[in-house]
């Protein structure tokens, strides 16, 4: 959701906040605009529609060059997505502009309060109170970064801001509560953005912004205190990846590459997380085991594909621990009163580690005495500076917004969890450890040779694209990877569909199996527990005795599945709680192939926003 740039230093500044926010794109918008300090004054433009707009509107109209300016992609929020309600907001003289991602609460009182002084507001926007709230201030302090710690002392909710003054040129000031911010310190130039993508071709040294802080940004360096203006302790840290990383790299799309990184990403999770003698070390989980073998209840509480890698840990966490373990959208968590004690360990998964409601669900937690364990993909963002605890997944960058590469990383930190959770309870033997960690270390060339062969995939992709339904059913780990599939194709492809667990078929859902309807059926392995695999091969004929075209992914050499697919697609044989691991590629192929032959966009679908900064 909204893309926020900030920029002091000696580039021109709108080449800087243009370019920054060509790296935020993916986040989700709906309309752009920048405003540079210039010649004295201030110059802006906004443009409904995507960025293209907005740079068609500045070479009919082009900005003068200033050393320091803001940049802003909105999703909208309050107001529809217009040129008016556009980011920058300035206030009626135009000295200042400011630009905004969050909700401010209190903004109707505040637009009331203003008009009644005499301020024109001309949008429908509640960032707009701020500008003139900002401009108030200012005209008695003649301090730009004081005037914000007076204004955020004085809004309700959660919001980014990012301020330029056309009397301070050489400043620019955010604000952070709740929604993301990150400082970049260049030599010279210092930066500000929602996220380190936007300036990382400049540098790679970056400030975490904790709750309720102002930052003043300067060429040579910048200032972070609380709202009340004392000093804050600032955090610094590296940034691992470089610009290449947030690129295409020849592909298509951002989605197909990521997909296509998912055997590094694998890889990458587990490094350093296994001892000489195979046994895990998760150094980094700051808390203890003596409280690890207190844990009495696991809660894994997320959103969206990171809710269905919650789904698929259950099964191994209470496998192998005998833990009971509760999933739970993070959105419907705290609503609900749950019963939450010191012995219970609820675990946060996120990739951007910004996604609102989780964030608010990890907080809930943590106020009734529970400990929580971030798993997330995103140094210095805030699910895991508030969480006691964190276990990074190494996916790099995740831009495409149809989650992949990340889900898979998600599994094998929430495997790895569980694991450790089984290690230092004694639930699990040693040589069982070293058997499942064995079977780990092979997954990513299991999904390499997954990719390998996946044009069967993208041709039976391409001959459905004129098709308004297709189902997914699954059994056990192989139900969350249905609904995994269902998602992808939903966001990506804009079609129906529904994933179900194949044993619920009989008490409903069957209803809607008409001749030629395509179901996706994730089969479990015949080996082990091959139970589930018989009843879902009897679902698979059921529903093609009802004319359904099946479309089965089952393990090499499982040859009872042969008569009844219609297309039958191959994933290397690996134990049943790790198929997700391998299963879930072909329907993210599948789905991404269907959104191309459908001409959608794949890496931003319509609506959607990477990260969900808003309740
Ligand atoms: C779907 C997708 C979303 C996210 C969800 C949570 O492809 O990407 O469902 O998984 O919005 O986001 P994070 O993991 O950033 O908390």
């Amino acid at each position: 959701m909204c893309g926020i740039v900030g920029y002091v230093g000696s580039q021109s500044a709108l080449d800087v906040v243009l370019a920054g926010l060509k790296r935020l794109e993916y986040r989700g918008y709906d309309s752009a605009g920048v405003a540079v300090a210039a010649d004295g004054g201030l110059a802006a433009a906004k443009k409904a529609g995507k960025l293209v707009n907005l740079e068609k509107a500045l070479v009919d109209r082009p900005l003068p060059t200033g050393s320091s300016g803001i940049g802003h992609t909105r999703w909208a929020t309050h107001g529809g997505p217009t040129d008016a309600n556009a980011h920058p907001h300035l206030d009626n003289a135009g000295r200042v502009a400011v630009v905004h991602n969050g909700i401010i609460e209190n903004f109707a009182a505040l637009r009331d309060e203003l008009a009644e002084r005499g301020h024109r507001l001309d949008s429908e926007t509640d960032t707009e109170v701020v500008a003139h709230l900002l401009a108030e201030e200012y005209s008695a302090c003649a301090d730009l970064a004081e005037s914000m710690r007076l204004v955020c002392r004085r809004l309700d909710g959660a919001f980014t801001l990012v301020a330029v003054h056309a009397d301070e040129p050489d400043v620019v000031v955010g604000a952070r509560r709740n929604s993301p911010l990150v400082v970049g310190v260049g030599e010279g130039e210092s930066f500000l953005a929602s996220d380190v993508s936007a300036f990382i071709a400049h540098t790679r040294s970056a400030i975490e912004l904790g709750q309720d802080q102002v930052v003043e940004l300067r060429r040579d360096g910048v200032t972070v205190t609380d709202f009340a203006g004392n000093p804050a302790d600032v955090r610094t840290f590296h940034i691992d990846w470089d610009a290449s990383a947030a690129e295409k790299g020849g592909y298509d799309y951002f989605m197909l590459k990521e997909i296509a990184e998912q055997p590094k990403a694998v890889a990458d999770t587990l490094l350093g997380r296994i001892d000489a003698a195979g046994s895990l070390t998760l150094d980094e989980l700051r808390i203890s085991d003596a409280e690890l073998r207190e844990v009495d209840k696991v809660v894994i509480v997320a959103c969206g594909t990171a809710f269905h890698a919650g789904l698929i840990a259950k099964y191994a966490i209470e496998h192998w621990t005998r833990i009971p373990c509760e999933v739970e959208l993070a959105s419907e968590f705290r609503y609900r009163d749950p019963i939450l004690a010191a012995r219970t360990l609820v675990v946060a998964i996120s990739q951007s580690g910004e996604t609102m409601d989780t964030l608010m669900a990890l907080r809930h937690a943590r106020e009734q005495g529970s400990k929580v364990l971030a798993i997330c993909n995103t140094n210095g963002s805030t699910i895991p500076r508030e969480s006691d605890a964190v276990l990074y997944t190494h996916a790099g960058p995740e831009i495409a917004v149809a989650s992949t590469k990340a889900f898979l990383t998600q599994l094998v930190a929430c495997y790895l969890v569980a694991l450790y959770l089984g290690q230092v309870r004694g639930t699990k033997w040693g040589d069982e450890i070293h058997a499942v960690i064995r079977e780990l270390a092979q997954i990513a060339g299991q999904v390499e040779q997954v990719l390998e062969t996946m044009e069967p995939v993208r041709e039976l992709a391409r001959s459905l694209a004129d098709r308004n339904t297709v189902l997914f059913l699954g059994r056990h780990v192989g139900y969350p990877v249905a609904l995994e599939g269902a998602l992808k194709l939903k966001e990506l492809a804009y079609m129906h569909a529904e994933g179900f667990a194949a044993g619920e078929l009989k008490h409903g859902p069957i209803a809607l199996i008409e001749k030629g309807v395509p179901v996706v059926v994730v089969v479990p392995s015949p080996r082990g527990r091959s139970v589930l695999h018989d009843k879902i091969v009897s679902n698979i004929q059921e529903i093609r005795a009802r004319g359904a075209r099946t479309i089965v992914i089952a393990e090499v050499g499982d040859e009872a599945v042969v008569p009844y697919a219609d297309h039958l697609i191959r994933v290397p044989a690996t134990p049943t709680l790790l198929q997700p691991l391998v299963a879930t590629v072909p329907l993210q192929v599948f789905a991404c192939e269907l959104a191309t032959a459908r001409g959608n966009e794949v890496d931003q679908p319509r609506n959607l926003a990477k990260s969900v900064t808003v309740e």
